[in-house]
């Protein structure tokens, strides 16, 4: 790889990071009362998506939707059968019961995206596109549910509410 695609990868890695890491900091200012300071994350959160996007578009590895599907299975199956488990048992070893909390419900739900991922690209194949359904995401523990909000959250537990619709 030349150098310039290791800086875009690496580049990628750090923005999105950033991305992510600013969110988390706007909902504390929102909890501290700042709610300019956390007016001012969201708005950096976004241009580093901006940043990160334009070198992961660089890198060319933005393919076909039928490609990109193919690529979201590969890495959710690989979370959820090889990095997980392992991640999981390691904090267990390291009496981390949060941490355990944390890996095994991601590795739950990226079971289930790699299901949704799955029937998004047996439709593709099949020249369609799936019906239209809603998405809802449990805030506590990111599970992905079509249709309609469940009761409670099958993963964690939590309430009806915490489920809300993506776009
Ligand atoms: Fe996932
Ligand atoms: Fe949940």
């Amino acid at each position: 790889m030349s150098k310039t695609a290791d800086n875009l990868k690496s580049a990628f890695a750090g923005e999105s990071q950033a991305n992510r890491r600013y969110i988390a900091f706007a909902q504390k200012a929102e909890d501290e009362g700042f709610s300019q300071v956390a007016r001012l994350f969201r708005a950096a959160a976004e241009a580093e998506t901006v940043h990160a996007l334009n070198h992961l578009k660089t890198l060319k590895e933005v393919k076909s939707t039928k490609a990109n599907l193919e690529t979201a299975i590969s890495g959710e199956h690989f979370e959820f059968k090889e990095m997980y488990p392992g991640y999981l048992d390691a904090a267990k070893k390291d009496g981390n019961p949060k941490a355990a909390w944390s890996f095994n419900v991601a590795n739950q739900v990226e079971a289930i995206h790699a299901s949704l991922f799955s029937k998004a690209l047996a439709a593709l194949k099949q020249g369609v596109e799936m019906a239209e359904t809603d998405y809802y995401v449990c805030r506590v523990c990111g599970n992905t549910v079509e249709g309609m909000r469940p009761e409670k959250c099958p993963i964690c537990g939590a309430a009806k509410t915490e489920f809300f619709k993506t776009d």
